[in-house]
């Protein structure tokens, strides 16, 4: 036996191996309620581990740059496969690093530095990918943003008509990490036609529930889609891009290698191939309609309890509470909440204050925890603990409502325990 190729991490590396140990221990004691997490296979983590990745390789199979190649071909065309099946579409690229690096490789594909983009506003549920300042995207491109009503939270697409009249944009972009109800995507396919636009969708955080068959898909009405392998979809990190036609496979070959990137994560490709074969089965589908149920019940049983959700409610995994009312700020209340063991983000909400500390936005998520097992009993419950945590905020019942509910959580993590 070898210690380099066979003595786990346990044994060469103290300081990193218990950094790891606690993580895990953390994920099975907490309950996971951040809306762009998931909990993968073991499958998943299997090829996220493998031998594969010491294999360097550029290009797309059958045309590599380097040789040895044939095993990676074979998982890469089987991601391909996979992912043109499950959404439906003539066009896969599996290759991007991530949702960024997926988007990246749209623009570099369809716009010239200067070009005008109009996106999503990062306050109304948007993604910082899609033209914000601090981003490459809003620096190489003139980027414009459509935001949501103040009074339903929801995109006003006669509006966005106007916007996008006056604005020409090259490209339309819609998505977003925040925007928790369906969009249109009819209607901004048309929009964009009306103005010459070309139409990019970025599903990264719904895409497992179009893959399930629970949401709209935009497949047939944008120009090309990206996503990424996380959230929803419950796979490794990365990204994807989808087209309904090979009308941009060569400048997409192309803008995702060597445009925006060198080699391939071979092993991370791996994993997306499992987790896209995952989503192909049928319990996947049942996985996303608890997903929506779970999300409607912590919907209602907030709203019940008189807290604000901006829209009102949601159509995907995605919660966002407007804790305005309350007097609270996100950053308050995801400390407060962690207190109790549950993991959650503060957020800007449509129309919010600059600065992250005086966000009034939580965002929640019901994919991580789903997966675990957990149901509409765990999220009426979970639902009853985040409301009475917020509301004694302050108060002088805090600490007992937190230790209440810390307890709750306890019982729940152990009842759907993760990995043995
Ligand atoms: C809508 C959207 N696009 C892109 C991304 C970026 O993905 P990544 O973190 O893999 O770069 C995210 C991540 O949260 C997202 O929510």
């Amino acid at each position: 036996m070898s210690v380099y190729f066979d003595a786990p991490v346990s044994a060469t590396d103290s300081l990193i191996a218990e950094a790891l140990q606690n993580e895990k221990a953390r994920q099975q004691n907490q309950i996971e309620l951040i809306a762009s997490e998931n909990i993968v296979s073991r499958a998943v983590l299997d090829a996220l581990g493998h031998e594969m990745t010491n294999k360097t390789l550029e290009g797309y199979p059958g045309a590599r740059f380097h040789g040895g190649g044939r095993y990676v071909d074979v998982v890469e065309q089987a991601a391909i496969d996979r992912a043109k099946e499950l959404f439906n579409c003539a066009y896969a690229n599996v290759q991007p690093h991530s949702g960024s690096q997926a988007n990246l490789a749209v623009f570099f594909t369809l716009l010239k530095p200067g070009d005008r983009v109009l996106s999503l506003d990062l306050a109304a549920g948007g993604h910082l990918s899609h033209g914000l300042g601090a981003n490459l995207s809003g620096r190489w491109f003139e980027a414009h943003h459509y935001g949501v009503e103040r009074e339903t939270g929801q995109i006003d697409y006669n509006k966005l008509e106007d916007l996008a009249l006056e604005i020409r944009p090259q490209l339309l972009i819609t998505g977003g990490s925040a925007y928790p109800r369906e969009i249109d995507f009819e209607r901004m396919a048309m929009i964009a036609q009306k103005v010459e636009a070309l139409f990019h969708v970025d599903m990264a955080h719904f895409a497992g529930l179009v893959a399930g068959g629970v949401h709209p898909s935009p497949i047939p009405h944008a120009d090309l889609v990206t996503c990424t392998t996380t959230k929803t979809l419950r796979g490794p990190r990365g990204g994807i891009i989808l087209s309904k036609s090979v009308d941009y496979e060569k400048q997409l070959q192309a803008a995702v290698f060597p445009g925006v990137q060198g080699s391939i994560h071979t092993q991370v490709l791996a994993a997306k191939a499992v987790c896209l074969g995952e989503a192909l089965q049928p319990e996947f589908k049942a996985y996303t309609r608890q997903i929506k149920n779970n999300a409607h019940t912590l919907a209602e049983t907030l709203l019940g309890n008189g807290i604000d959700l901006v829209s009102g409610g949601t159509d995907t995994h995605i919660v966002l509470l407007d804790l305005s009312a309350q007097k609270k700020t996100g950053q308050a209340i995801e400390r407060l909440l962690e207190r109790a063991d549950i993991t959650s983000n503060k957020n800007p909400i449509p129309f919010d204050r600059k600065r992250p500390v005086d966000w009034v936005g939580l965002r929640l998520g019901v994919s991580a925890a789903t997966t675990r097992g957990m149901k509409e009993t765990e999220f009426s419950e979970l639902g009853q603990m985040i409301s009475k945590m917020i509301l004694a905020a302050g108060t002088e019942e805090e600490e007992s409502v937190i230790q209440k509910s810390k307890k709750q959580v306890a019982s729940i993590c152990l009842r759907f325990p993760i990995y043995s």
